[in-house]
């Protein structure tokens, strides 16, 4: 597997660094749910082929008009009143998205302005289902600089804009969502908060997944388009790959990890990751049935519904995975 990795290993950095700890979480789904019985009226297809296939029993997508910036801006509100903090406390947005609101400007910047955040910077990361592991390393990396204090890191997409209901291999894959995650700078000696975080891309596989339109090819939006056995496998060896190498790279191993939270995009590829690397079923939080794939907003929604069912406690280690188009893929490591 080819890639290069990086882990900003500040585990064992200067004790006066600060870390990023998460304070607030939150997520969204569209009013509208459409079952597998729903898409089997429109394309050829069954509830029962696409459950044995993918574990997905329903997805939510937007009404017409909803954008990304509504999804993203409704997790936003609900994570930031999980933290109990209003938005004069953000100094930082950034929205992992594939389906932004426009071309530009960034998604992000439309969330801060209707959020009414006027301090720091807001910008958006593509790195497709890996967008939210990408965009909490960015926020935690320039937590750990001191160029902000408190961030809010939103995944967030409308997928079933860019599905093609003609195609049943992929038309049946995706759903909208959105989810979001406040981080503040903490000088706690306590080992909380953000451990490392590990990203990799490998350019050569663009053409595995991917969407065939965009500003600069067709001047559409395009359509998603994949090689499903191949993103398959490749997504099951690379999630591995990237939890064991920031297990090492921080001393740890899996008999460490009370929790694991892969992305969810099929519940064949989040339990062949579990097997893997040998974290019993009850460790990993597995959400893809109730929303299907929502690209960068799966682990925040999945996050959420740790959260909220309180199965997190205070110093339980925390593994996120996720693999994306690009290809790209990462970790992050965090204590609750
Ligand atoms: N309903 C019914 N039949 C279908 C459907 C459908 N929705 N889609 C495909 N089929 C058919 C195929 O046409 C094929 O029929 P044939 O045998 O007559 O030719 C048959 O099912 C088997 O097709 P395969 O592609 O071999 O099915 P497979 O077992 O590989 O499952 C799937 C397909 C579910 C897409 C699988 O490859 C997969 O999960 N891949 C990962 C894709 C993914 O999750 N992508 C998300 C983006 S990347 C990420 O998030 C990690």
């Amino acid at each position: 597997m080819t890639g290069s990795g990086s882990g900003n290993g500040n585990g064992r950095a200067a004790a006066c660094a600060p870390r990023s700890q998460v304070v607030g979480v939150g997520s969204y789904l569209p009013e509208k749910a459409v079952t597998n019985d729903d898409l089997a009226e429109i394309v050829d297809t069954s509830h029962e082929w696409i459950v044995k296939r993918t574990g997905i029993e329903k997805r939510h997508f937007a009404a017409d008009g909803e954008l990304t910036s509504d999804l993203g801006l409704k997790a936003a509100k609900r994570a930031l009143s999980a933290a109990h903090l209003d938005a004069e406390a953000i100094d930082l947005i950034i929205v992992a998205t594939t389906t932004p609101d426009n071309t530009f400007p960034a998604t992000a910047a439309r969330i801060q302005g209707r959020l009414g955040a006027t301090r720091g910077s807001a910008f958006d990361v593509q790195a497709v289902c890996s967008g939210f592991i990408f965009a909490l390393a960015m926020a935690d990396n320039m937590i750990r600089l001191g160029q902000a204090t408190t961030a809010l890191v939103v995944g967030a997409e409308t997928y079933s804009r860019i599905l093609d209901f003609e195609d049943r291999s992929t038309c049946v894959l995706f759903g909208d969502g959105a989810g979001a995650v406040v981080l503040q700078a903490c000088h706690d000696e306590k080992d909380r908060g953000l451990i490392s975080t590990h990203l990799y891309s490998d350019g050569t596989r663009y053409d595995q997944l991917y969407v065939d339109g965009g500003p600069s090819s067709t001047g559409a939006a395009g359509h998603v388009r994949m090689n499903g056995q191949d993103v398959f496998r490749f997504a099951v060896t690379s999630m591995v790959q990237s939890v064991r190498d920031a297990l090492d790279h921080n001393g740890l191993t899996v008999d460490d990890v009370d929790w694991l939270i892969p992305h969810q995009a099929n519940s064949r590829i989040i339990s062949k990751v579990g097997q893997s690397l040998t974290v019993p079923d009850e460790k990993v939080i597995v959400t893809v049935q109730d929303h299907a794939n929502t690209s960068a907003a799966t682990i925040p929604l999945a996050m959420t519904h740790g959260f909220e069912r309180q199965l997190f406690k205070p110093g339980d280690l925390i593994a996120l995975t996720a693999m994306g188009g690009g290809f790209t893929w990462g970790s992050a490591l965090l204590r609750w």
